[in-house]
C-alpha cells in the first residue's frame, strides 16, 4: 500500500509498505479524508514527530476494511471517525474517566502512524461509527470540533456572556459556533488575517477584530461598555494573544488556554496582577475526554455535525488528493497566506 511518511522535518516521502496486520481488538481502516491540524504544521515544519518515519494525520475518518475477532462496536463496511488518542485504560486518570490525562498513551499521527496511508490499524475502542450518509469531509472535522467541545466545557458559558475567541483558525471557528449554540451573547473573534475574520463572521461572530489594524483592548472595552469579556479562549498559540487574553477578560472572567505557543511566554507584572485583581479563573484544556464507549464528547461532536448544528463547509479552503500531500503541507507553511482547513483525500476520490 501507499503511505506518506514524514522522514525528517519538512520531508514527506511516498513509500510502499505492507498493509498493517490487526490484532483481535483492532480494526483495519481505509482512511478517506484527512485534515491538517495546527499541530501538524508544527510537526511537519518545526518539531518533527516522536520518531522518523511517522505517518502524519490524526484528524481522519474512513471505512472499516476488517475487524479483529473480539471487536463488537463496528463491522466491515461501516463508516467511522477515529479518536487518535489511544489511552492505556488502567492508569488513575483513565479509570476515573479523564483519559486525556493518561500517563501512558499513544497518539496516531505523532507517536505512531496516522491516517495518511491507504490502510491503518486502530484500537477498536477508538473507532466511532458515523451515519453512512454523512459526508467524509464533515466527519474529518470531528477531531477539531471535539477539541473545541472539550475547551468550551472548561469555559462554563452562561446565557448572554460576552465570549472572545483569540485566533480564528479552524478550531477557533468551530468554537465561535459552539459558543453561539451554548447561549453566548456577543461573540468576538480576533485574528491577524482579514479572510480568517470573514470566515469567523460566517461562523457567527458578532464582532471581528484584526489585531494588526485595531487595538483589541479598546474595541472590546467599547463593545462591552467597559465590562470586557466574560470568557476568553486563546486558540492562536501566540505569545501576544496569551497576554491579550488576560487583558481583555473582565472581572471574575474565565480564560481558557488551548492554543500551543512554541516560544517562551513571559507575562508582565501588570498582566499577572490582573489575574489577582480581577479574580480571573485561568484554565488549560487538553484534547478530549471520553468514556470507554460511547465516547461522550466524540458522540456529541458527530451528532452536531450530522444534524448541521455545526457548519464546516465555509472552513474548508483547500482539498488535495493523496499524490499531492507535499503540496497540501506547502499550503500551510506560511501563515501569511490564507488557508483554513486543508483536507487530503486518501482513498476518497477528489472531484475536480
Ligand atoms: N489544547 C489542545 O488540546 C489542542 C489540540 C489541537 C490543537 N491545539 C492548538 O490550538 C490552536 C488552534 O488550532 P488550529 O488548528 O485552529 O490552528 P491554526 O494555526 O490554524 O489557527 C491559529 C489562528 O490564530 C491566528 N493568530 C496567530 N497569531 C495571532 C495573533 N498574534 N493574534 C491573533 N490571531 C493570531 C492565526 O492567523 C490563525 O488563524 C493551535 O495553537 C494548535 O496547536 C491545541
Ligand atoms: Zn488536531
Ligand atoms: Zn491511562
Amino acid at each position: 500500500m501507499k503511505s506518506a511518511a514524514l522522514t525528517n522535518v519538512g520531508i514527506i516521502e511516498m513509500v510502499e509498505k505492507a498493509v498493517p496486520e490487526i490484532n483481535e481488538s483492532e480494526v483495519l481502516i481505509k482512511p478517506m479524508v484527512v485534515g491538517i491540524c495546527g499541530t501538524d504544521i508544527e510537526r511537519m515544519w518545526h518539531t518533527g514527530t516522536w520518531k522518523f518515519p511517522t505517518v502524519l494525520g490524526h484528524e481522519f475518518c474512513g471505512v472499516v476494511e476488517k475487524t479483529g475477532e473480539k471487536v463488537t462496536n463496528v463491522k466491515a463496511g461501516d463508516h467511522v471517525v477515529v479518536n487518535p488518542m489511544v489511552t492505556c485504560g488502567v492508569c488513575r486518570y483513565c479509570v476515573s474517566g479523564h483519559q486525556n490525562m493518561c500517563v501512558d498513551y499513544d497518539y496516531l499521527g505523532s507517536r505512531s502512524d496516522g491516517g495518511l496511508q491507504e490502510y491503518v490499524n486502530v484500537a477498536a475502542k477508538n473507532v466511532i461509527k458515523i451515519p453512512k450518509n454523512m459526508p467524509f469531509e464533515k466527519a474529518a472535522l470531528a477531531d477539531p470540533l471535539v477539541i473545541g467541545i472539550h475547551t468550551l466545557s472548561k469555559a462554563e458559558i452562561q446565557p448572554g456572556n460576552t465570549v472572545c475567541i483569540m485566533g480564528a483558525g479552524p478550531i477557533g471557528n468551530l468554537m465561535i459556533q459552539l459558543a453561539k449554540n451554548y447561549g453566548a451573547g456577543k461573540v468576538i473573534a480576533v485574528d491577524l488575517i482579514d479572510e480568517k475574520l470573514d470566515c469567523a463572521k460566517q461562523s457567527g461572530a458578532d464582532i471581528c477584530i484584526n489585531a494588526i489594524k485595531d487595538d483589541v483592548h479598546k474595541v472590546i472595552e467599547k463593545e462591552t461598555n467597559g465590562l470586557m469579556a466574560d470568557v476568553v479562549i486563546e486558540s492562536a498559540g501566540a505569545v501576544k494573544t496569551v497576554e491579550n487574553s488576560m487583558l481583555v477578560a473582565g472581572k471574575q472572567g474565565r480564560v481558557v488556554f488551548m492554543g500551543t505557543p512554541h516560544s517562551d511566554v513571559l507575562i508582565n507584572d501588570k498582566v499577572f496582577e490582573g489575574i489577582l485583581r480581577k479574580e480571573l479563573t485561568v484554565r488549560g484544556s487538553w484534547c478530549y475526554d471520553y468514556k470507554e464507549l460511547p465516547f461522550d464528547e466524540w458522540q456529541v461532536g458527530i451528532d452536531y455535525l450530522n444534524i448541521g448544528k455545526i457548519k464546516v463547509d465555509h472552513l474548508i479552503t483547500h482539498r488535495f488528493d493523496f499524490d499531492n500531500v507535499m503540496e497540501a503541507y506547502n499550503t500551510v507553511k506560511s501563515r501569511d497566506r490564507y488557508f483554513n482547513k486543508v483536507l487530503i483525500y486518501v482513498n476518497e476520490k477528489l472531484e475536480k
